[in-house]
Parts: C-alpha cells; sequence; structure tokens
C-alpha cells in the first residue's frame, strides 16, 4: 500500500529522505535485551533447576545491557538521549490525539522504554536477593534471610509477569505505530534509518561522546565487580555445620549416607532416636552412650539452626513419617517428575541415596547448581544387565 501511494504521488518520493535515528549501540542493545530478555523468561517459566545458570546469566545480562544503555542514554547521539524521549506528561495526552510524529521515540514509547529500564533493574535485584537469602550464594548471600529473600522471590515473579504484560503492550506498540504512520518500526530498529518527513517533531542533534561513555561503562563495570568481590568474601550468617561429628558420621553412615543434621527438625531427630530398635524395620540401636552424644549432636545443629533452603522446606515434616525425607511435601514436590526407574537403577538404588544425584548432599546445601542425576543411558545399559 506504501510503494502503490508513492507511485501515484511522485512528489512524495522527492520528499522522503531517510535519516539515521538508531545507531549502531542502541540497535545491539536493543536486540541483545530482546534475546537476554528471552532466555531469562524461558528458563524463568518453564524450565527446572538445571537452568538456573542460563536465567542467572541472561537476567544479568539484561541488567548491564540496561545500566550500559543509562549511560548511553547521557552520551549517545540525538535519538539515543534521555532529553530526546523521556516525556513531559503533557506530550503523552498530546501524542495520543494525534502529536507530532517523532523520528525517535515517541512520547508513549519513551515512558515504556523507561518502564522497561526500572523493571528489569529491579528483578535483577530481587533476583539478587531470591538468589542470596534462599540459595546462599551470589553477592547478597550475606546480607539477606531465606525469609526475605523467599519474599523478594514473590516480587521478582509478580515482576516478571508485569514485564511479559509491557512486551506484549510494547509489540502491540510498534505494530499500531507502524501502521498508523506507514512505516516498518522494527525493520527501522535493524536498519537504524527513518523516513524524514515534513512537520516532524524537531530533535536537538547532538553528537555522541562514545569515549566518554565508554570511560564510564567500564569505571560503573569496575565499580559492580569490586562491590561483588567484597560483598562475597562476607561470613553468611547461619550456615549449616560444616563437618559431621566423626561418632554420627560412623554410626549413622553405615547402612546408607549421613544426613545432614540440618535437614530436619530437632523434633524428628527426637523421635528418630527413641525408636532406633526399629528402623525402618531394621534394628539400628546404639548403646546408651553413644545415642545420647548422637542425639545431642543432631539437635545442636537441627534445621532450626540453619537458613538453607533444604532446612526450611524440609522441616516441613509429613504427619505419618516425621522423620522421612523422602516422604516431606516438599521432598515429593520437587522430585515428582523424577522416573521410579531412575531410582530403582544401579548407580542411585534408592530415592534416600541423596548423594547419587546431589554432589554436596554431605553439606546439607542441595544447591541447584550441584545436581548430577546419572544418564538415563547408563540406567537402561545398567538395569537392562
Ligand atoms: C542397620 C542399618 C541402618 C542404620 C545403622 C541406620 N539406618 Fe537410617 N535407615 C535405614 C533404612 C533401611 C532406611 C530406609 C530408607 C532406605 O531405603 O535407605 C533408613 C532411613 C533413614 C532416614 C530417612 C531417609 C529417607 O528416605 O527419607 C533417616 C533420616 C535415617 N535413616 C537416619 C538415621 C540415623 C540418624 C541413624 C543413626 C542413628 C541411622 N539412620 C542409622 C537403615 C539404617
Ligand atoms: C535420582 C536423583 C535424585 C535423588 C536420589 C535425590 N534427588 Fe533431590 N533433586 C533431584 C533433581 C533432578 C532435582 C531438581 C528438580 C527440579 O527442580 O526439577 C532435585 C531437587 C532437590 C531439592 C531442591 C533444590 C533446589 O533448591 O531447587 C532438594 C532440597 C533436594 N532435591 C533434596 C533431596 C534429598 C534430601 C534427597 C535424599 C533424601 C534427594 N534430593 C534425592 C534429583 C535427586
Amino acid at each position: 500500500m506504501g510503494a502503490a501511494m508513492l507511485q501515484r504521488n511522485p512528489e512524495t518520493v522527492m520528499l522522503t529522505a531517510r535519516v539515521k535515528v538508531w545507531d549502531v549501540f542502541v540497535r545491539l542493545f536493543h536486540w541483545s535485551l530482546v534475546a537476554a530478555i528471552t532466555v531469562a523468561a524461558l528458563t524463568g517459566f518453564l524450565a527446572d533447576a538445571a537452568w538456573i545458570r542460563w536465567h542467572i546469566a541472561a537476567g544479568l545480562a539484561a541488567a548491564g545491557l540496561v545500566l550500559a544503555r543509562i549511560v548511553w542514554g547521557f552520551g549517545g547521539p540525538t535519538y539515543a538521549r534521555f532529553a530526546d524521549f523521556v516525556p513531559r506528561p503533557a506530550a503523552l495526552f498530546e501524542h495520543l490525539s494525534e502529536g507530532p510524529r517523532h523520528r525517535g521515540h515517541n512520547p508513549l514509547g519513551g515512558a515504556m522504554v523507561l518502564a522497561f529500564m526500572a523493571a528489569i533493574l529491579v528483578l535483577a535485584v530481587t533476583g539478587l536477593a531470591l538468589l542470596g537469602g534462599v540459595l546462599k550464594t551470589g553477592p547478597l548471600a550475606s546480607l539477606v534471610s531465606f525469609d526475605t529473600g523467599h519474599g523478594f522471590g514473590e516480587v521478582h515473579e509478580l515482576l516478571a509477569f508485569a514485564l511479559l504484560a509491557m512486551v506484549a503492550l510494547h509489540v502491540a506498540g510498534v505494530l499500531l505505530e507502524s501502521r498508523r504512520s506507514r512505516e516498518n518500526l522494527a525493520a527501522s530498529m535493524l536498519t537504524g534509518e527513518k523516513e524524514a518527513r515534513p512537520g516532524d517533531h524537531p530533535s536537538r542533534p547532538v553528537a555522541a561522546n562514545a569515549m566518554a561513555a565508554a570511560a564510564v561503562m567500564a569505571l560503573l563495570a569496575a565499580i559492580l565487580l569490586a562491590a561483588n568481590a567484597s560483598l562475597a568474601s562476607r561470613p553468611i550468617p547461619r550456615m549449616p555445620v560444616a563437618t559431621l561429628d566423626p561418632v554420627y558420621a560412623e554410626e549413622c553412615g553405615a547402612c546408607h549416607m549421613a544426613y545432614h543434621p540440618s535437614l530436619l527438625p530437632a523434633a524428628s531427630w527426637q523421635a528418630l532416636m527413641a525408636g532406633l530398635e526399629d528402623h525402618f524395620g531394621e534394628n539400628a540401636s546404639l548403646d546408651e552412650e553413644t545415642a545420647a552424644e548422637i542425639e545431642s549432636w543432631l539437635l545442636a545443629n537441627a534445621a532450626g539452626t540453619a537458613d538453607t533452603k533444604p532446612a526450611h522446606v524440609l522441616a516441613r515434616t509429613a504427619e505419618a513419617n516425621p522423620f522421612t525425607l523422602t516422604e516431606t511435601p516438599f521432598w515429593k514436590h520437587v522430585h515428582g517428575d523424577l522416573p521410579e526407574a531412575l531410582f530403582a537403577s544401579k548407580p542411585v538404588g534408592s530415592a534416600s541415596n541423596c548423594a547419587a544425584c546431589h554432589r554436596d548432599a554431605a553439606s546439607g546445601l542441595f544447591s541447584p547448581f550441584a545436581i548430577d542425576v546419572p544418564s538415563p543411558t547408563r540406567i537402561n545399559k545398567e538395569t537392562q544387565q
């Protein structure tokens, strides 16, 4: 339709010079951000624990891109600058009622850019708080408790949905505005060029100060890396006891792995220790002195003393089985998708053999970064033998 109009009205062709609107930094930023947000959304909404690394990497990449873009908003050329697109409220209404055409972001688009930037930065901070509080990793591990991290996690999730809604609005806005102004705005974000039309909203031309912008970006990166290193060296409060009591490790590691004391609450350990003569059908009884020693060590290091995710989630035990980890609602929920055959297979043997899949089972941490499920091919081979 556009081409037909141009043929009918040759003057238009003469008038429409093409001008560079989006510089190469803005275009690279835009499409890299699309890629980062896509990966973060897919791994966050759909994937399981194995993908969490990618989720974190994509989220941090998005936040880094936004920070660089903020610097470019002060040091980039004409249309990259905040001064060109941060809208006055009056301009928003004017735009809705057919205001002048903007070559850069129109006022609504500019407001959307600001909302995107804020949402992505807050998502990154709440994500780091969740990571630090719940998984005890990352720069905020020493500052955020499990409960606080969990709370930040809810904000993170809400904001993630809000970001999806904003993406939908943004795409709808681009499509509508492309129709209204009869030019493909998505394509101009690839080529960087747009038509210059008479009556365009005037923008004050400014040259980019690329060297200064790059220097500020490098400085900002250095500050963030230094802050990260300094935070990472701080001790993390209420970490579970680091080494197992040798008597406990020997006596209670005889038939299965010695479970970390932070995995069960004190009441559960007491109940377990009171029934060793019939322990899951086995006689695991100990002489009184050893039993008392083990029990007091277990109680001193039980779930209530640690602030890790397993200490919180596994402490909600099943009423009928107060000390069976594999009967807790959380355990069943998180392992529910794994096939029975996997647990029965040779390298695992039983669901109670946590260490077969969790490299850090002995520490009580059960980090999603330390899960190695034995591969199905190996399982098939071994069960066939
Ligand atoms: C004689 C062997 C034996 C000894 C010794 C033993 N256990 Fe067990 N334990 C078992 C068996 C069998 C199970 C059932 C789960 C399985 O198949 O491994 C079990 C299960 C458990 C579970 C629940 C695991 C799950 O699947 O949720 C805990 C917790 C536990 N034992 C703690 C202890 C503690 C603490 C001691 C030391 C006081 C101990 N066990 C000593 C044989 C033993
Ligand atoms: C056959 C392998 C396997 C065994 C055995 C196993 N797990 Fe897991 N576990 C997994 C996998 C896989 C996940 C990740 C599930 C997901 O998020 O999709 C997981 C997740 C977890 C998580 C959550 C980690 C997180 O923060 O996301 C905890 C806690 C956990 N397991 C505890 C245990 C305990 C305790 C035992 C032993 C009683 C155990 N697991 C035995 C495979 C196993």
